[in-house]
């Protein structure tokens, strides 16, 4: 990633605490970067799902938002929170960044349309149970989190039953090939069900400043349908050929053979310890 003190890269298992540290302060370091690098791309009121620009308008996995009380986990500056709001929907923020969320509310204050935030982590949700209809997550949190059951198990306390949960992170096959979006990120390089956290350790202090943590197709299913919620979407948004914009390791060059993201959605049954 950008922006990053001098790191050496291992692979190893991180705990949740050590997770967090590192990538709080590694998002408060690359938030001005990051906004000011997509916030184009993203749009103040736009709800993106990932590199390929697949937009919510388009996909429809969160169902109606009108009218429905709706969490953003991972929620950055608010840009897809921003857009919920302009189609009806009550949505609130939560980020583990200070700065991101501070972009959030620079962007509140430009567009005028406020999407209330808290700082926390989404281990932890600071909500009641039963508070929402939808939570979401456009590459939000997920695959920054080591205790990934714990956070889905959190989506399900303060979804209402019936609720929706829908979220995009990395496609799991991307983990086999070098983050590059060049030739070279398409030969597999790496075990595609090697779950050892990705983990960057910064040189100076040989503290961890980056964590990355990888699940596989089928762990995704068996973690939602262990919470308690039914499968009702996968997509796997294909690069458009128009589509000329690199972001990282996502390109038109790979976007032709490999998918780079991955969109769950699920809807919580009426049992969620099913
Ligand atoms: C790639 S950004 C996505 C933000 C927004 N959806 C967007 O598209 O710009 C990932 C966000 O997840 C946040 N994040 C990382 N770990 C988190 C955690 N444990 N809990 C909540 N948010 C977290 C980061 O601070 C960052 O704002």
């Amino acid at each position: 990633m950008e922006n990053h003190p001098p790191v050496r890269v291992e692979r190893r298992a991180v705990s949740e605490d050590e997770s967090r540290r590192a990538n709080g302060p590694d998002w408060d370091r690359y938030a001005d970067e990051y906004q000011a690098t997509h916030g184009e791309f993203l749009g103040d009121s736009g709800f993106v799902w990932g590199p390929e620009g697949l937009t919510e308008a388009e996909a429809h996995v969160l169902g109606d938002v009108a009218d429905r009380d709706v969490l953003e986990v991972g929620s950055g500056a608010g840009q897809c929170s921003r857009w919920v709001r302009s189609r009806g929907g009550r949505s609130y923020g939560l980020d583990l960044s200070m700065r991101q969320l501070q972009h959030s509310r620079r962007i509140d204050q430009e567009t005028g349309v406020p999407v209330p935030s808290v700082l926390g982590t989404a281990t932890a949700l600071p909500f009641a149970d039963d508070s929402f209809d939808i939570v979401f997550s456009s590459f939000g949190a997920l695959q920054f989190v080591s205790d990934i059951d714990v956070a889905v198990a959190e989506t399900a306390r303060v979804l209402r039953p019936g609720g929706r949960y829908a979220f995009s992170i990395t496609h799991p096959t991307r983990w086999m090939f070098p983050d590059d979006p060049g030739e070279e990120g398409l030969v597999a390089s790496q075990s595609y069900w090697d779950r050892t956290p990705y983990v960057e350790v910064d040189d100076a202090t040989g503290r961890v400043s980056y964590v990355e943590h990888h699940r596989t197709l089928g762990d995704w299913v068996a973690l939602l349908a262990g919470a308690g919620f039914v499968i009702t979407d996968l997509r796997e948004p294909e690069w458009p050929p128009d589509h000329d914009r690199v972001w990282g390791g996502w390109s038109g060059v790979r976007g032709q053979f490999t998918p780079g993201t991955a969109i769950f959605g699920a809807r919580l049954g009426s049992d969620r310890s099913a």
